[in-house]
């Protein structure tokens, strides 16, 4: 068997993963969404659980089937069904990773009829929905929060500033306009960088390598906490 021979670094750890793109209706036929695939963060739950962990993944709508009937999916389709059922499971994780690219507006009004089309142009009213990761790391006590930062650019800078705006432990930097990289594919190249400063690059690799160096920088920077 395959597992046996990694190394367990992460047994006995709880890890909450968030994946895939959520999706905001406006009438029973349409909805606003975006072009995240649930890659990144299904690759992260396998590699979680083949590194020992406890897994559970809190999904939008994807394509993608879990390999590994051990992980526990939950299922979601809203911003606001992802905030409530992360909040939930975030008071009994050790590791708490959200790769969900989450919706920031949902339609103000949904409709319950299908829009029918008029003459003239249509303009739609967005509100925002709410922060999930910046909430969870008001409340965060001993999770280590890692959160993804996609960014077309400036990825550092913005990266950096979302770390410290929403008290994260760890930013997955993700420059999804560079060739091989972001949303969709099955490759990435990342940037981690941690609260102390430290980064770490991932060069262009398959997800699942990618997925498996974030958990090594954050099972390193958690031994390190602990002294
Ligand atoms: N995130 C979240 N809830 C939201 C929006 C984002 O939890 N309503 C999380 C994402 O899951 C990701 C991180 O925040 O881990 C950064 O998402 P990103 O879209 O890059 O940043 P935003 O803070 O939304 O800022 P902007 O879109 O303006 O760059
Ligand atoms: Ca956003």
């Amino acid at each position: 068997e395959q597992h046996q021979s990694r190394d367990l670094l992460l047994l006995g750890k709880k890890v909450l993963i968030s994946a895939g793109p959520t999706r905001e209706d406006v009438d029973p036929v349409r909805f606003f969404t975006n072009r995240s695939s649930g890659r990144m963060g299904y690759a992260l739950a396998e590699e979680a659980a083949n590194l020992g962990a406890e897994v559970t993944l809190v999904t939008g709508p994807t394509e993608l089937k879990l390999t590994n009937d051990a992980i526990k999916q939950v299922d979601v389709i809203t911003a606001e069904e992802m905030f409530h059922v992360m909040h939930e499971h975030f008071p009994s994780s050790d590791i708490v990773i959200k790769a969900a690219a989450v919706a920031d507006y949902r339609p103000k009004q949904v409709y319950k009829d299908k829009m029918k089309k008029q003459e003239e142009g249509l303009t739609i009213e967005m509100v925002r929905t709410k922060d999930i990761l910046k909430s969870l790391g008001e409340m965060k006590n001993g999770q280590y929060l890692v959160g993804f930062a996609a960014e077309t650019s400036n990825p550092l800078e913005y990266g950096r500033k979302k770390l410290t705006s929403k008290n994260l432990d760890a930013i997955v930097i993700n420059n999804v306009s560079s060739e091989g990289a972001g949303f969709g594919g099955a490759t990435n190249i990342v940037t981690y960088l941690n609260k102390f400063n430290q980064q770490h690059e991932v060069s262009l690799a398959s997800k699942h390598v990618v997925a498996g160096e974030i958990l090594r920088f954050i099972d390193r920077d958690m031994k390190d906490e602990e002294g």
